[in-house]
């Protein structure tokens, strides 16, 4: 690590395989090259200092030189501690310089951090150095599930109090980690948030977990700047969470098992956009796909697609594949873990740890855990009563956290051109149009979405109809868009 070159990843030396990757990613990623020619010499985001916390992949690569190419100045950590790929972390770093003399971005992200590496990686995105008339810090968050947001406004809140609120013995290890950094961050820079957060003039947000943090946020009235939800743009939760999903979910549970999924039964607990492209990846696969819901019109919508639809506590007892996609809290228990029969494989995909109770599990007297290889652990545990066996080993890929990012590479490169051309203009609105948003959640225009999409279908060798005047004036509509109204679901 070379001292005038401000980053921390794994190996420098991985830039050149890295490189490789990003250039055919670029190829997969229309609607990012497009942007980086259409605003070619215009600068839009000359001036942004874009703190990014986001899983520092291939594709988040090209994100981050698009960023760049359009003027930004950018740090970057990855929003989870197993989903760096370090040759692309390497490549972003090195830039156009060479291993020995990096001029590229400063990036802090490596795959397998601790969580005390994790939040300090957290806390290197918003150290923008001051330069002339410029102060130090970020003035825009791109955030994916909400911890960069999260720590700034933790942070400048603790300075106001005067100070990190105390530890529950009790409390988990996320949240122990993260006060311990905040508790260092201000100590050794008393004012450092309070200084912060007048600058940001906003946030945009990858996913369903943190944009619902957001909105939570603004309506406590505790959303001191302006966030764009790009989630909920149509060209993002409809297609990375659906078809992103369908793709890196049995990526993931290929590579780390290798285990058939045909003629087995996948239980697929919430059928919210995530579940859906997963529920459709085991059914492809040949598995027998079980759903487990809380809402009746998405548990619905899954009897309808043709699947059985259960209670988890009945999925288990039969389940050979056990996949959480709800992003909400111990949706599969420890006494339904005890239930599983021996060799079940148990993964997570939303986006926190906590969906299975792996926590509880670890506090039960004689549960013993192995690992098979880094992210697939074997944990032998005592069965449930009426199971007829005194105990049962299981598969947790990824410790409970996104296995297809952790036990794969996450979602493929044409996708997430989609999610992040939303998340670039994003950060152009609000980097340019910042006067017009409140602070409060947004979306992003409707004729963007469509722009996106449109953006992308040439690369499909798709044709696109277009509307006559008369039709479009028979429907009420603009022959160039938008086509549809805001409420309609798609
Ligand atoms: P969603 O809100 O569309 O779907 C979640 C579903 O889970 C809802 O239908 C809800 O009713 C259901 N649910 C909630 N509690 C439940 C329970 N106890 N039992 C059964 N079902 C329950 O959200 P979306 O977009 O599908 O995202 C889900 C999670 O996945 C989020 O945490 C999101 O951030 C994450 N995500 C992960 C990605 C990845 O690459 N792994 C990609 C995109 C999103």
């Amino acid at each position: 690590v070379l001292a005038d070159h401000d980053h921390r990843i794994a190996d420098l030396t991985l830039a050149e395989a890295g490189r490789h990757q990003i250039r055919l990613a670029e190829r997969e990623m229309p609607g990012l090259m497009s942007l980086r020619e259409e605003y070619a010499g215009a600068n839009p985001l000359a001036g942004a200092r874009i703190a990014g916390s986001l899983h520092m992949t291939v594709q988040t690569a090209v994100l981050i030189e698009t960023l760049v190419d359009l003027g930004a100045d950018v740090r970057w950590a990855s929003c989870n501690i197993f989903s760096t790929q370090d040759e692309a972390a390497a490549a972003v770093v090195v830039g156009d310089g060479t291993p020995d003399a990096p001029t590229g971005v400063p990036v802090f992200a490596w795959k397998g951090e601790t969580l005390d590496e994790y939040w300090w990686c957290a806390d290197q995105i918003f150290r923008f150095p001051a330069i002339g008339d410029t102060p130090a810090g970020a003035n825009l968050i791109l955030d994916d599930g909400g911890d960069a947001t999260m720590y700034l406004l933790e942070g400048a809140a603790a300075e106001a109090a005067g100070g990190v609120a105390d530890d529950a013995e009790d409390d988990p290890d996320e949240l122990k980690a993260f006060r311990a950094r905040l508790r260092t961050s201000l100590a050794e820079e008393p004012g450092r948030f309070t200084q912060q957060a007048p600058l940001m003039r906003g946030v945009s947000e990858e996913t369903t977990t943190g944009v619902n943090r957001l909105y939570r946020l603004a309506e406590e009235g505790r959303l001191p700047f302006p966030a764009i939800n790009v989630n909920d743009a149509v060209t993002k939760s409809k297609f990375d969470n659906r078809y992103g999903i369908r793709h890196s979910l049995p990526d993931g549970i290929n590579r780390a098992t290798d285990v058939l999924i045909g003629g087995k039964i996948a239980l697929v607990i919430g059928y919210g956009d995530v579940g859906k492209g997963a529920a459709e990846a085991m059914r492809g696969q040949g598995a027998r796909v079980i759903v487990s819901e809380i809402d009746p019109i998405c548990a619905l919508q899954a009897a309808m697609d043709g699947y059985q639809v259960v209670t988890t506590t009945q999925g288990v007892e039969t389940a050979d594949f056990v996949i959480t996609t709800t992003g909400n809290s111990a949706v599969l228990s420890v006494e339904q873990l005890q239930v599983l029969k021996p060799g079940a494989i148990v993964g997570n995909v939303g986006h926190f740890d906590d969906e299975i109770d792996l926590a509880g599990l670890a506090k039960i007297p004689g549960v013993t855990k192995v690992e098979i290889k880094p992210q697939v652990h074997e944990w032998t545990l005592p069965a449930a009563e009426g199971t007829g066996r005194e105990s049962t080993s299981i598969i947790v890929l990824a410790e409970g956290r996104l296995l297809n990012l952790g036990n794969a590479t996450g979602h493929p490169s044409f996708v997430m051109s989609a999610s992040f051309t939303n998340q670039v203009m994003a950060q152009i609105e609000l980097h340019t149009g910042v006067a017009e948003y409140t602070n409060d959640v947004h979306r992003l225009p409707k004729a963007l979405d469509e722009k996106v999409a449109r953006l992308h279908l040439p690369a499909l060798g798709a044709q696109l109809m277009e509307l006559t005047k008369e039709q479009a004036e028979y429907i009420g509509v603009d022959v160039a868009g938008p086509y549809k109204p805001d409420h309609y679901r798609y």
